[in-house]
């Protein structure tokens, strides 16, 4: 794997609301913008959602990944398709309809990805992995940013990495929660290859070497574990 495998999603959460537009422009060089909408109930967090989401998409070039940790995605899938979401990540914790709503986001033309937390077992998704564009795997549980990476998520990405194997799939995976330059090798060594950080980037001085930072680490692992 290469370091153009590697694909940086820098989290808007922790980003200075105040000037989001210079927020956006300055993390350019990154793969794709992490978009985290939090409701308060399916997370103890509250964020964002789909007027803010409007106004990222009019200042950014890059595709919007949309990470939706609320409790009714079945309801608001189709609005936050509307307002641009370019990949949407549904918790499968949240639907009896998976199968459903990854159709839905497929017929409007959006990538579908479902996210996994950190007691949610690889094995839910068997049924429907050839289905999916890209699994988000919870690194953290979901409700803020700058929590530290729980150290078991790499077996579960070898379990991951491992059905989709079995499947002859390969969507891209995604890992959410505690990523930075320390971390990265450790997620890309077991299989992960989106790597969304929201302190590590919009915590650091220069944004720019810090995704370069995040992404050489990751390659690293990666070359490591081949
Ligand atoms: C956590 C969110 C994350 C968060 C990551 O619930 O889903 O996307 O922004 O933040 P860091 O990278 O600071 O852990
Ligand atoms: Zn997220």
């Amino acid at each position: 794997m290469t370091l153009e495998d590697i694909r940086i999603a820098p989290s808007v959460l922790s980003a200075d609301f105040s000037k989001l537009g210079a927020e956006l422009a300055d993390v350019r060089d990154a793969d794709l913008i992490h978009y985290d909408v939090m409701d308060g109930h399916f997370v103890p967090n509250l964020s964002f959602g789909l007027d803010i989401l409007r106004t990222v998409k009019a200042h950014t070039d890059l595709p919007v990944d949309v990470h939706l940790m609320i409790s009714n995605p079945d309801e608001m899938v189709e609005r936050y398709l509307d307002a641009g979401a370019d990949y949407v990540s549904f918790h499968y914790e949240a639907t009896a309809h998976a199968h459903r709503l990854v159709s839905l986001i497929h017929e409007r033309g959006a990538k579908a990805s479902i996210a996994l937390n950190p007691a949610t077992p690889v094995l839910a998704l068997e049924p429907i992995i050839d289905d999916l564009d890209m699994v988000l795997v919870m690194t953290v549980n979901p409700g803020f940013g700058g929590q530290s990476y729980i150290e078991s998520s790499a077996r579960k990405l070898c379990r991951l990495r491992r059905l989709c194997d079995e499947h002859g799939v390969s969507p891209l995976i995604e890992v959410d929660g505690g990523i930075s330059a320390k971390t990265a090798g450790k997620v890309t060594g077991a299989g992960a290859n989106v790597l969304v950080a929201g302190s590590a980037v919009f915590g650091a001085p220069d944004r720019a070497a810090a995704i370069a930072d995040i992404r050489r680490a990751g390659a690293l692992g990666v070359s490591k574990s081949a």
